[in-house]
C-alpha cells in the first residue's frame, strides 16, 4: 500500500516550480500518433498518466526516445492498426483521445470505454456526436468503442456541442486536423490545454483557429510532420500549490507559470484575505492572518476550475465563517468530502452543493485519496492539521503530480511517501527536494 505520512502545522516557506500541463500532455502524447516524423515533445510532466499513453502508443509502433525526464522523441512514422494494450486504455479518461488519433492516422479506431477519477456519471457522447458528425461510423460494445470511415478518411463538417466538454472539443480537434475538409466546433470548450493542442497541432502543419474561444475552425490537412514543442505549465498543479499556501500559511512563491491561467483562482485567494503577488513567470502567496469565508461555484474555464473544487474547500474548511460551493461541472465531485469529516470538517452537502462551516484546525486522522484532486486536498488538509495524518492510495496523485512530495518537503513540509508500512522507515521514493 503506497501512502504519505504527514505531520501538520507548519506553515509553508520557499519556492516550487510548476512541471508541464497534465492535461495537455495526455491530448498532446496521443495526438502525436498523426504525424509523419518525429515529435519532440518538452516540459511534459513526469506523471504515470503520460507514460501510460507512451507506452500505449509504442504497442501501436511507435519509437519513444526518453531525452530526459520531462523531454521525449515520438516517432510514428511506421505506427500501423492494431490492437492497443486495453487493460491501459481502461485505466485512464484520456485514452479517449486515441479515437480521434486513430481515426484521423488510420481512418479506423478500437479503443476501450475510458477510464478516469470517478466523480458521477462521464459520457462521452458528445465525442462520439463528433465524430459521427465528421463521417465515422461509431458503435459502443462490450466495454469497446469502435469507430469506422466509410472511405478511410474522416471528412469536415460543423459540431455544436450540447455541452461544454474539454475532452470532446480537444478529441474532434485531433481528428479533424487530419479530416478532408473544413470543421468549425461550436460551443467549444476553451481551458489553457486547448489552445496548447492547437499550438502543438499547427506546429506539425495543421491548421486550427480559434482555440480558446468557444468557435474553433480547422481546415483538415493531408499529414503532419515532426517538430518540437514545449506544452505550457500546468494551471491546476499551480493552483493546488496556491491553495496549499493559503491553507497552510506562510509565504510560497511558485515559479514557472502563466499568472493569467490563475486569474479566477487568484481572485478567490484575494477573496479569501490571502496576499498573491503576481509577477512575469511566477505568483508569490503569503497569509499570516484568518482565512474569510466565501463562496464559490466551479464554472468551465475562464470560471473557477473544478479542478480546483477538492483544494479550495479543504482551505475553507479553515475559514472563519460559513462557506458555499457550488460544483457547477460534474453531478458528484464530493465523495472526498467523508474523508475531510474523518478530520474534523464541518461541511454539509446537497447535491452539486457543499456548506462549509469553519473550523479551528483539522486533527490528523488516516484518510484515503478518493481521485486525482481529491487526493491532494487530503495533502493540504494533513499539511495544516494538528498531529499525523497518513493518506492511502496517494497513485492518485501520482497520476497528475509530478515529484509532488518532493516539491512539498521543499517547501518545508514534513511529508514522506511510504510504499510498505510494515517496514517502519522508507528511503524516499523518486523524491528530490525542491
Ligand atoms: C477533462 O475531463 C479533464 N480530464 C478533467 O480533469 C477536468 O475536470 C474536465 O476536463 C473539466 O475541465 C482530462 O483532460 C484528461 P468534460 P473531461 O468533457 O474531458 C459532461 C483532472 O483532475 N460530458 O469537460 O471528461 C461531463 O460529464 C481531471 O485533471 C458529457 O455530458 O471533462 C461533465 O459533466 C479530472 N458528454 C461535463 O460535460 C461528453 O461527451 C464536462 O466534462 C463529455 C462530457
Amino acid at each position: 500500500m503506497e501512502k504519505y505520512i504527514i505531520r501538520g502545522g507548519k506553515p509553508l516557506y520557499g519556492s516550487v516550480d510548476i512541471s508541464g500541463a497534465k492535461n495537455a500532455a495526455v491530448a498532446i502524447i496521443p495526438a502525436a500518433l498523426m504525424v509523419d516524423g518525429v515529435c519532440r515533445l518538452e516540459n511534459i510532466p513526469q506523471i504515470s498518466d503520460a507514460d501510460m499513453l507512451l507506452t500505449i502508443l509504442e504497442h501501436l509502433g511507435a519509437r519513444v526516445k526518453m531525452i530526459n525526464k520531462n523531454t521525449m522523441e515520438i516517432d510514428c512514422t511506421h505506427v500501423r492498426y492494431t490492437d492497443a494494450p486495453y487493460d491501459l486504455m481502461r485505466k485512464i479518461r484520456a485514452s479517449y483521445y486515441l479515437i480521434g488519433a486513430m481515426l484521423g492516422r488510420f481512418g479506423a479506431a478500437k479503443t476501450t470505454m475510458p477510464g478516469g477519477c470517478n466523480f458521477g456519471v462521464r459520457p462521452i457522447d458528445q465525442h462520439i456526436k463528433g465524430m459521427t458528425a465528421l463521417g465515422a461510423e461509431v458503435e459502443v460494445a462490450g466495454g469497446f468503442v469502435y469507430a469506422e470511415t466509410q472511405d478511410g478518411r474522416l471528412h469536415g463538417s460543423r459540431i455544436y456541442l450540447d455541452k461544454v466538454s474539454v475532452g470532446a472539443t480537444m478529441n474532434i480537434i485531433i481528428a479533424a486536423s487530419m479530416a478532408k475538409g473544413r470543421t468549425i466546433i461550436e460551443n467549444a470548450a476553451r481551458e489553457p490545454h486547448i489552445v496548447d493542442l492547437a499550438n502543438f497541432l499547427n506546429s506539425m502543419g495543421a491548421d486550427v483557429r480559434g482555440a480558446g474561444t468557444d468557435t474553433v475552425k480547422i481546415n483538415g490537412v493531408d499529414s503532419l510532420h515532426g517538430g518540437t514543442y514545449t506544452i505550457i505549465p500546468d494551471q491546476i498543479e499551480a493552483g493546488t500549490y496556491m491553495a496549499a499556501a493559503a491553507a497552510a500559511g506562510g509565504e510560497v512563491r511558485i515559479g514557472n507559470v502563466i499568472p493569467r491561467h490563475l486569474e479566477s483562482i487568484t481572485a478567490k485567494l484575494r477573496e479569501m484575505g490571502v496576499t498573491v503577488i503576481e509577477g512575469e513567470d511566477s505568483i508569490i502567496v503569503r497569509r499570516s492572518g484568518p482565512i474569510r469565508r466565501i463562496n464559490v461555484k466551479t464554472m468551465p474555464y475562464p470560471g473557477f476550475p473544478t479542478d480546483m473544487q477538492p483544494q479550495i474547500v479543504s482551505a475553507l474548511c479553515l475559514a472563519n465563517g460559513t462557506s458555499v460551493i457550488t460544483e457547477g461541472v460534474f453531478d458528484n465531485r464530493y465523495k472526498y468530502v467523508n474523508e475531510l469529516r474523518k478530520m474534523g470538517a464541518q461541511i454539509q452537502v446537497d447535491g452539486r452543493t457543499a456548506v462549509i462551516e469553519g473550523i479551528e484546525k483539522y486533527s490528523g486522522a488516516p484518510v484515503a485519496a478518493c481521485d486525482l484532486r481529491a487526493g491532494a486536498a487530503m495533502v493540504i488538509a494533513g499539511l495544516c492539521a494538528e498531529g499525523e495524518t497518513q493518506v492511502e492510495d496517494v497513485h492518485y496523485i501520482e497520476r497528475g503530480y509530478e515529484n509532488f512530495v518532493g516539491k512539498l518537503r521543499g517547501l518545508g513540509a514534513d511529508i514522506v511517501y511510504v510504499s510498505d508500512p510494515d517496514e517502519p522507515e522508507q528511503t524516499l521514493k523518486n523524491v528530490n527536494i525542491g
